[in-house]
């Protein structure tokens, strides 16, 4: 697992979007990208934006798969994954949105709309790159502690702390849904690559129990430590509670140049 540590949340925005950028011009115009909801990767989609807008990278053929989406929400409602997604990554980057999938949180068929999400994303050849934030409790998605590190897209009751944590997007706690389909974490986990960014003290725990904690369903997020190709790119709040931090900060700035995110900016 890669740790960079960043002097603020724009300059995590911009690496990880040069991180993206980088995927999408090695594996070509095709490339399928996961995308997160969430406040943490907004930087990310707004510097990947203006790449695409001076022509830096090219998104139009890109295809995207988001993570989850609530259960029981009326189609088109301003806080269902679908809209934000819409608003936050399908119109900034100017994605095709017939390319932008979104697990349907409304079907009847809850189940049936969770294998359709797999099997598309199969059909589209897998997720390059996920782009993944982290909930204060460590989960990844919409995976709340003890979910199986090898689960599937389903549907999951979120937790007290998480429906707490989203209650300031609803108009009262009440308004937050009780369940999400998710991909799971073994869906995440079949990812080319896996790019998590967090900033702010309150990830400072999630985030030293993902990186350098036990691998355990208590923590869903640290089993993107047994991925091959996983990158976390914080700020230093996010970073306060890592023993290892100096020794993050010191193997990013000895990359040679040709590794470091930046030189693609
Ligand atoms: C929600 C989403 C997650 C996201 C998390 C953190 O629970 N399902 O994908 O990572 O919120 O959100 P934020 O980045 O706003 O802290």
């Amino acid at each position: 697992m890669e740790v960079v540590i960043c002097d603020s949340e724009a300059e995590v925005g911009d690496l990880a979007a040069a991180k993206v950028a980088r995927v999408v011009r090695d594996v070509g115009p095709d490339a399928v990208i996961g995308v997160a909801t969430g406040s943490s990767p907004l930087p990310l989609y707004a510097t990947l934006a203006e790449m695409a807008n001076r022509g830096e990278v090219d998104l139009e053929r890109v295809s995207a798969f988001a993570l989850d989406e609530y259960v029981g929400l009326p189609v088109g409602h301003p806080q269902s994954y679908a809209a934000v997604i819409d608003a936050t990554v399908t119109q900034p980057l100017g994605l095709d949105p017939a390319r932008v999938y979104v697990p349907d949180g409304s079907a009847d068929n809850i189940e049936a709309a969770a294998t359709h999400f797999e099997n598309t994303i199969r059909r589209a050849g897998g997720i390059d790159i996920q782009i993944l934030g982290v909930g204060a409790n460590g989960h990844i998605g919409f995976n709340e502690p003890t979910s199986s590190l090898a689960s599937r897209t389903r549907i999951k009751t979120l937790t007290e702390r998480t429906r707490h944590d989203n209650a300031r997007f609803f108009g009262s706690l009440d308004d937050v849904p009780t369940h999400c389909l998710t991909q799971g974490l073994g869906t995440i986990m079949d990812a080319g690559e896996v790019l998590l960014v967090a900033t702010g003290s309150g990830k400072a725990a999630a985030i030293a129990a993902l990186v350098e904690g036990p691998i355990t369903a208590m923590c869903p997020g640290s089993v993107l430590q047994l991925h091959p190709k996983a990158t976390v790119i914080i700020d230093h709040d996010a970073a306060a509670d890592l023993q290892l931090a100096s020794y993050y900060r010191t193997t990013y700035a000895q990359k040679p140049g040709w590794q470091r995110y930046r030189a693609d900016l």
